[in-house]
């Protein structure tokens, strides 16, 4: 996918999207909380002047009532000397000004008595300026028009005030919020990048590449570790797929290059009972290979976490003494001693078969290499059962496995140097060892001074 100019990878992060959202959501509450707050104000200022002019105008019409039109004349001249920010007008039916501080009539159609604004003139030292002022307009009997009014350019100029920070206030806010997720977008896609471009110089084959983690432990360091760590995983399995194929490639080559040998001795020879006997041996080593790929397949699909057909109540004992049936005849003939003690009853959860298959390889190895020079084998097996987990163990008193050996002989096609003259692949305890993987337990190879104990732990609960 091409890359996107940085500009507009930075709009389109999600940090950014989200930062814009929040500045939408924080910006229309901040405008709705401080616009309903101004225009609550504005109305109450308002309110107050209209009350203020009500209350005058209510003084005047009672004073009209007592004194008539000259009455009323008095008051407004006295009013209009007093500097308290009212504004007056008496006029005659014509519009002839009889008191007040106003020059004239507002230029509207002064028809019916109610509540007008208007701009009028106002001295001042730098001259004359316009004003807006809100009155209440009424009639008097005689026709007289009579204004009642205060100057409000204050309050208009207030409210503007108001206005103005408003919006600057929001714009100074939405420069502030989109410059702040601006920032942090660009924090945000630097280690994404980083991420992104780690991940890549791996796809390209630096497998041994890490993602950067900063140590801050946020989310995209925890995502980073999470990744580290799947790659750790993806390098091992890739590593143990790499080494069982170049052991395929060499442990299988071996026997494959001898049928081959021998079937072209025989081809040369014209004995047909050369020919037979080198076909039966070509039959007999087929066999092994299939049992060896067939172990090798065993095993890799128990490391795949497959391969177990059923896992059912199966009771070890009973398992342990039947395998010992099959041994036990073979170890006697050659003079040997085989010795089993099990619990009447141990359950576990587990496949019964493979835990059979198991038993019969570490009893097949304590039979081949459990014996010391010319003495007769002694093998024991053992079921424990303890608290947690059931050990089956089977002992020998050959020579054992060295105590730096006891991992590597784990390993597929291992065996050791000694080991070489008889015959074995090395997969017989790499089986054992996916068994007990599969069963949530561990081959534990240990001395039995002298001769090996394997110890096949299985735990209860898995
Ligand atoms: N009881 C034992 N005493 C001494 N050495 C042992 C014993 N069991 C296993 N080993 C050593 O560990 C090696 C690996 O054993 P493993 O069962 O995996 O392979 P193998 O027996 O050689 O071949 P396979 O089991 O596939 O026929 C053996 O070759 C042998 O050297
Ligand atoms: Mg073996």
């Amino acid at each position: 996918m091409p890359r996107a100019p940085w500009t507009l990878r930075l709009l389109r992060t999600s940090t950014f999207r989200l930062a814009a959202v929040y500045l939408l959501v924080f910006a229309l509450s901040v405008g709705a909380v401080l616009g309903y707050v101004y225009w609550q104000t504005l109305k109450l200022l308002d309110e107050q002047a209209e009350e203020t002019i009500a209350a005058e105008v209510q003084g005047i019409a009672e004073q009209y009532a007592l004194n008539g039109a000259p009455g009323v004349m008095a008051v407004i001249k006295r009013r209009s000397q007093l500097d308290t920010g009212g504004l007056y007008l008496l006029t005659t039916p014509v519009g002839k000004r009889l008191a007040g501080n106003l020059k004239s009539l507002p230029a509207m159609a002064l028809n019916k008595p109610g509540w007008i604004e208007f701009s009028f003139g106002v001295e001042t030292p730098r001259g004359l300026t316009e004003h807006r002022a809100r009155a209440y307009y009424t009639r008097l009997k005689g026709g007289y028009h009579l204004i009642i009014g205060r100057d409000i350019q204050q309050l208009r100029q207030f409210g503007r005030i108001i206005r103005n920070t408003l919006f600057w206030a929001l714009g100074l806010t939405a420069i502030l919020g989109i410059g702040g997720g601006l920032l942090l977008s660009r924090n945000f896609l630097r280690r994404i990048d980083a991420i992104t471009a780690t991940l890549r110089s791996i796809r390209s084959g630096r497998m041994s590449d890490r993602v950067p983690v900063e140590g801050s432990g946020d989310e995209l360091d925890r995502l980073a570790c999470a990744l580290n760590d799947m790659l750790d995983e993806i390098e091992r399995l890739m590593k143990g797929m790499r080494e069982v194929s170049s052991n395929i490639a060499h442990d299988l080559r071996t026997p494959l290059n001898r049928i081959r040998a021998q079937a072209e001795d025989a081809l040369r020879s014209n004995n047909p009972d050369r020919h037979r006997e080198a076909l039966e041996m070509t039959i007999a080593r087929a066999d092994e290979l299939l049992k060896t790929f067939n172990a090798l397949l065993f095993i890799a699909r128990a490391e795949a976490g497959q391969g177990a057909s059923g896992f059912r109540d199966v009771d070890v004992s009973e398992v342990a003494r039947e395998v010992a049936e099959l041994y036990q005849p073979i170890v006697e003939d050659e003079g040997g001693s085989f010795t089993i003690q099990t619990p009447e009853k141990v359950m576990l959860q587990a496949d019964r078969q493979l835990i059979a298959q198991a038993l019969v390889n570490l009893l097949d190895n304590a039979l081949k290499y459990g014996r010391a020079d010319d003495h007769p084998p002694e093998i024991g097996i053992r079921v424990e059962n303890h608290a947690d987990h059931v050990d089956i163990v089977v002992t020998d008193r050959g020579p054992g496995i060295p105590e730096t050996e006891t991992e590597h002989v784990k390993d597929r096609f291992v065996r050791l140097d000694e080991s070489r003259s008889r015959p074995g692949s090395g997969l017989g305890l790499s089986l054992v060892t996916s068994i007990a993987r599969l069963h949530g337990g561990s081959l534990v190879l240990e001395s039995n001074d002298p001769g090996l104990r394997a110890v096949l732990r299985l735990p209860k609960k898995r």
